[in-house]
């Protein structure tokens, strides 16, 4: 056992997955208030930052300082050291969305229980699926009036193709909703409206077996409808099984309401209890084990000109195995060189912490002189191992760029290179096409402004945006068996390429995406592009 084991073993770091409005923010709040971490909720981010207008996303960036997508919640509880994710969410939805995901090793699902599964959701979901990461499920909002349970369920089976476990049962929802049913305990937890901002619940505790006292408490009705769902329940639900949850095959759910702060500390315990340490990590010398190893960390995301003064690039990474010392040198590996990590520092919601150790599941960010690419590994100097690499991720939006003033040819293609060397865009061209004119894919559409401005502010590039119709692009697994002149798309598919050589399809719809997989039997196309 490393003197470091036991720092691991407590640590648990995950990432919240959502659909906007789903009340992710409020249940990151009310988690931080059971760590004692802030006195009062509401306080974590400012609900203006959390759902700003497309507008000001500059005005905010300048005015903080550091960008309100870039946040690491860590909080105590109960002797565990919680990391908390932030996942950009609204406008603001990006790649980096699903590069966190890369740094989490488990997911809270947060589903609003009157809209069911919706579009982001999915999409965070699939990345996590490919991952095979234990998923959390919270059904939010059960003080509002809720769908049927069954058909939540349901519905989270069918779109996700994960199976559910029900940990608790609502019974009720909106103004009948009278609390939970815990099926391990086999109690009834009564719903209690506790004050926004305050833990001390009110809740009462009712041995399932005690019917009067039940009854007495939810109703008759209530009572009735309860004793009949947990009939079903018995027949249908999957067992609980906790290596299927580890292996991200069963999701447990749970039933709350994080506005009224009911069901979040059950759901946090229960959590903590099933949820993995730090995961192994899979590189080209095998799969390490945290506790096992000594230091090492991959690099998931690069936040550019955090302050425009400095023109700093922040570097944020996970770290892997063993135990961050600032006073010890460490390896990059891709660049061969040896070095002090600079201001490592753990980003809060609003203020940057310097740090002088941290360990395996933490994530740390330092200042990054330009030479830190996304999936880099860095590791003690004595070894020179590679994680494997992020996969890049489907873009959904794409443009046509073009420079305006065709004398600023070498700032524009430096401007595009570093942007997209930061993972903010991916850059494309046509297939037989130079860098004159070139197609850019985004995951969000802010960041299309985001490489308008930064050219313009940066490289005094001016530029043309055309969008296009693409929603879709697919790579080719099997690029060396498909001759991609000859291959036989639909009349609005376009063929391009990436910078280094690789074919791409481009759809405008997933209807397409059939039809060229049916015209081309062989044809292994593929949502996520290898490194
Ligand atoms: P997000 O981060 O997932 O986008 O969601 P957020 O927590 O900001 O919540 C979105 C809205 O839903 C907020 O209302 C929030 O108060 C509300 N909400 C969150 N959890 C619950 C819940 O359990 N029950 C009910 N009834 N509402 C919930 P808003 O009106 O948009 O904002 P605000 O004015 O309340 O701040």
């Amino acid at each position: 056992m490393t003197d470091y084991t036991k720092e691991i073993n407590r640590r648990r770091t995950f990432a919240i997955i959502s659909h906007p409005d789903a009340g992710k923010t409020t249940l990151t709040e009310k988690f931080l208030l059971y760590g004692g971490a802030i006195n009062l909720a509401g306080s974590v981010k400012g609900k203006a930052t959390a759902r700003h207008a497309v507008s000001d996303w500059m005005e905010i960036e300048k005015e903080r300082g550091i960008s309100v997508t870039s946040s690491v919640l860590q909080f105590e509880y109960d002797g565990f050291c919680i990391n908390i994710l932030d996942t950009p969410g609204h406008q603001d939805f990006s790649e980096d969305t699903y590069r966190t995901l890369m740094a989490a090793d488990s997911a809270v699902m947060v589903i609003d229980a009157s809209k069911g599964v919706e579009a982001q959701t999915r999409k965070l979901f699939k990345v996590c699926a490919m991952r095979h990461i234990p998923i959390f499920t919270f059904i939010n909002k059960m003080d509002r009036d809720a769908n049927d349970t069954f058909d939540l369920l349901d519905e989270v089976e069918k779109e996700l193709g994960i199976a559910t476990c029900p940990v608790n049962w609502p019974i009720g929802s909106g103004k009948g909703f009278k609390g939970v049913f815990d099926r391990e305990g086999a109690k009834v937890i009564t719903y209690s409206d506790t004050e926004k901002g305050t833990k001390e619940g009110i809740s009462k505790e009712i041995p399932l077996e005690n019917r009067e006292e039940l009854i007495e408490n939810i109703g008759q009705e209530a009572a009735d409808k309860l004793f009949d769902e947990l009939e079903l329940l018995d027949g249908a639900g999957a067992e609980f099984d906790l290596a299927d949850v580890r292996s991200g095959d069963l999701t447990p759910v749970f039933f709350g309401s994080a506005l009224t702060n009911f069901g979040v500390e059950i759901f946090l315990q229960h959590f903590l209890e099933m949820a993995t340490t730090p995961l192994p990590r899979k590189a080209d010398i095998g799969l390490l084990e945290p506790a096992e190893h000594e230091f090492s960390a991959f690099v998931f995301k690069i936040q550019a000109n955090m302050n425009k003064a400095h023109r700093d690039r922040i570097a944020f990474m996970r770290i892997c195995s063993g135990k961050y010392d600032a006073a010890k040198e460490v390896r990059h590996v891709q660049s061969g060189r040896v070095m002090r990590l600079s201001q490592p520092q753990q980003i809060m919601a609003d203020e940057r912490k310097i740090l002088s150790e941290a360990y395996a599941g933490d994530i740390i960010g330092v200042f990054d002189p330009g030479i830190f690419s996304i999936g880099d590994t860095l590791c003690m100097p004595k070894e020179s191992f590679r994680y494997e690499g992020i996969p890049t991720f489907a873009p959904e939006h794409f443009a046509r760029v073009r420079q305006i003033d065709t004398m600023k040819r070498k700032q524009f293609i430096k401007g595009i290179s570093q942007i997209a060397q930061e993972g903010a865009i991916q850059v494309f061209q046509e297939l037989a096409g130079g860098m004159e004119e070139i197609i850019v894919g985004v995951v969000g559409v802010l960041q299309f402004e985001v490489l308008k401005y930064r050219l313009e502010n940066e490289y005094r590039v001016d530029i043309g945006l055309e969008q296009l119709p693409y929603e879709y692009i697919r790579w080719i697994e099997n690029k060396e068996e498909i001759d991609i002149q000859r291959l036989q798309g639909t009349s609005d598919m376009k063929k391009i390429q990436d910078l280094k050589g690789n074919p791409l399809l481009l759809f405008v719809n997933e209807w397409s995406i059939r039809m060229t997989c049916e015209r081309n039997k062989g044809l292994q196309l593929s949502e996520f592009g290898r490194n």
